[in-house]
């Protein structure tokens, strides 16, 4: 969601954090900020890009020695340059940048109000340096933590003060924080992203701890009661520093093209040929505690639940294990039944995502066991669930899933592949599939190779307005998928729905403006969504077919079609959605939208 970063130490840490907070855009940009240190400190505030601010600053703000900066994605207030962070107390010493949400924010700050604290912003952020003002004693870490424990909510914070230079207070309570050791400098930041460039040596803070730092390093304690902490210092992994675009255009054409290798990772060391089944330790189910599994219940949010729905067709149709998809955001709140057998699946590709937090946690405290399946392995969902299977997609920056998309969808395989020999998924079918499933970056290459004609494609519907996308069985969650993906990055609206439904109401807006894409699988109810095809056009609506293998069912009057390669039904939804991302790329780009950074979204959404 929003990104912080901080530096303290060296020549440069005005330029430092303002190339950290580069790299933290993708979670949130509608508005940027940066305290410089200094008597007195100077902060500057706009609405737009982190590009936009540092045109704002002067050669000589780069050379600070100490500095915060925040990039936002609005949650409390409009993103005006006034709510953007950093936000500073009443006598303008001390500035603060928070993520999160403080919830009761409301009564705080009336209470400060009453006091003759003056606000100017409409954040619930502002109330921090408030509160620390109000608790100041001289020394910032005690004033901090005491400020810090008034809050309710989650939070990741880092202040400085006028009076104490070269000092950097942090804390962390439900949302990351991150802290970079380098030689005379050192870093914070709510994502590892921030500080690859700088240093490999981390450490990430624990719920409830707090941390002032220094040039010479961190001393971390504990926000209850000031208890001194031993840090826990890791190593970064190496492929943290990618972050560049390696050529391409956007972040999401490379995140695309990189998926054939994102899925053989996906697949490394998880086939074993020998026994006919997946390999998966991170489940951490014995084959006994497997086979008492009665139900599988999956939440998560966006392109995640549509990853869930995918995966329920293959778990439901090799293990025979029911299983349900959840919108995290409304699972806590149905006051779910979870018996001792239900296996809850988190899916996230950040690990942040606050609703799907909120699933687990919900979840483990019914007894449920839970594994997420996360590209993120430290994340708060990997760190909390009982167990993780890692994605192994790499670092994903455009805002629009892609490739953590179709390695969920790779890892949902396995996991029905494994339950399903847990079952009785005979060792013939299972061998095939594994084999299937080893073609699968194959499959993939040849959908990218129809680049140039998706994008033909993309740019004749490139004046639509509206679009519908349908499909049947496990089509239709990549349906969704696909319309979800064409609506986040270029602003049409477009909706998923299922094949049959279409005519129990959204037909009635279609017309020649209103083009269908329909995902057709020959081998599986190919006719039945051919008949759907044939009631959109007789509305005169154009069609694009998405078709697996060289023909269609029917004959049909369809003369845009975007071949897939033919493929087990279990894998063609991930041959499918990409397709469909390659199209909604190309779309937006001709319509100039901004694609990695698309208005009003965020790479992981940390509020409910
Ligand atoms: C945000 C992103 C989506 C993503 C969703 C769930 O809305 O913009 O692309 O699908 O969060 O994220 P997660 O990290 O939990 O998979």
């Amino acid at each position: 969601m929003c990104g912080i970063a901080g530096c303290t130490g060296g020549l440069s840490a005005g330029a430092v954090v303002i190339a950290s907070l580069k790299r933290l855009e993708y979670r949130g940009y509608d508005s940027a900020g940066i305290t410089l240190g200094g008597s007195p400190l100077r902060t500057v505030k706009i609405s737009g890009k982190v590009c936009s601010l540092e045109r704002s600053l002067g050669p000589d703000d780069c050379l600070a020695t100490w500095a915060i900066a925040h990039t936002r994605w609005a949650t409390c207030g409009a993103p005006t340059a006034e709510n953007a962070h950093p936000h500073l107390s009443g006598d303008g010493r001390i500035s603060v940048v928070h993520n999160g949400i403080i919830e009761n924010f409301a009564e705080l700050r009336e209470e400060l109000t009453g006091s003759g604290h003056v606000f100017l912003s409409e954040t619930d952020s502002e109330v921090i340096p408030h509160l620390i003002e109000e608790y100041y004693d001289g020394d910032p870490l005690r004033s901090t933590a005491s400020a810090l424990r008034r809050l309710s909510g989650a939070f990741g914070v880092a202040a400085v003060f006028e009076r104490h230079p070269e000092t950097i207070i942090c804390a962390s309570v439900g949302s990351p924080v991150v802290i970079g050791l380098d030689d005379g400098r050192t870093f914070v930041a709510s994502d590892v992203q921030a500080l690859a460039p700088y240093t490999r040596r981390v450490i990430r803070l624990k719920d409830g701890e707090i941390a002032r730092l220094t040039p010479c390093g961190a001393e971390i304690f504990s926000l209850a009661d000031l208890r001194p902490i031993r840090p826990e210092i890791s190593d970064l992994p190496v492929e943290t520093s990618v972050a560049d675009k390696g050529g391409f255009e956007h972040f999401m054409l490379k995140e695309i093209m990189e998926q054939p290798e994102c899925c053989s990772n996906a697949l490394k060391g998880r086939l074993d040929f020998d026994r006919g089944t997946a390999v998966l330790p991170g489940l951490g189910l014995s084959p006994r505690e497997l086979a008492r599994v009665s139900r599988i219940l999956i939440a998560g949010c966006g392109s995640s639940i549509h990853a869930g729905l995918a995966g329920a067709y293959c778990i439901e149709g090799l293990a025979g294990i029911p299983v349900s998809v959840e919108q995290a955001s409304e699972f806590r709140y149905r006051n779910p039944v979870l018996e001792p057998e239900t296996l809850v699946i988190a899916l996230s590709q950040s690990g942040e995502t606050a609703d799907t937090v909120a699933a687990v946690r919900e979840a483990r405290s019914k007894g449920a066991w839970v594994t997420a399946v996360c590209n993120v392995e430290a994340s708060t969902i990997a760190r909390e669930a009982d167990s993780v299977i890692p994605l192994r997609a790499g670092p994903e920056l455009s805002v629009a899933a892609t490739k953590t998309f179709t390695s969920q969808l790779v890892v949902l395989y396995l996991l029905a592949l494994l339950a399903g020999r847990n079952r009785r998924l005979p060792f013939e079918t299972a061998s095939r599939l594994l084999r299937e499933a080893e073609e699968l970056p194959c499959l993939i290459r040849e959908v990218l190779d129809e680049a140039p004609a998706i994008k033909a494609l993309a740019e004749k519907y490139v004046r639509a307005e509206d679009m519908f996308y349908i499909g049947r069985g496990n089509l239709y969650p990549v349906a969704l998928e696909g319309a979800l993906k064409l609506k986040e990055i270029s602003y049409v609206h477009a909706e998923g729905y299922h094949a049959a439904e279409l005519k129990h109401g959204p037909i009635a807006l279609l017309d020649e403006l209103v083009p269908v894409v329909a995902l057709v699988n020959p081998e599986d109810e190919g006719e039945k969504v051919c008949g759907n095809i044939r009631e959109c056009l007789a509305r005169k609506a154009p069609v694009i077919a998405v078709v697996a293998g060289k023909d269609m069912p029917d004959a049909l009057p369809v003369r845009d079609i975007i071949r897939v390669p033919a493929c087990s039904r279990f894998l063609l939804p991930a041959v499918a959605a990409v397709a469909l991302q390659l199209f909604a790329y190309f779309f937006a780009r001709s319509r100039g939208c901004s694609v990695d950074q698309p208005r009003n979204l965020a790479k992981s959404v940390t509020v409910e």
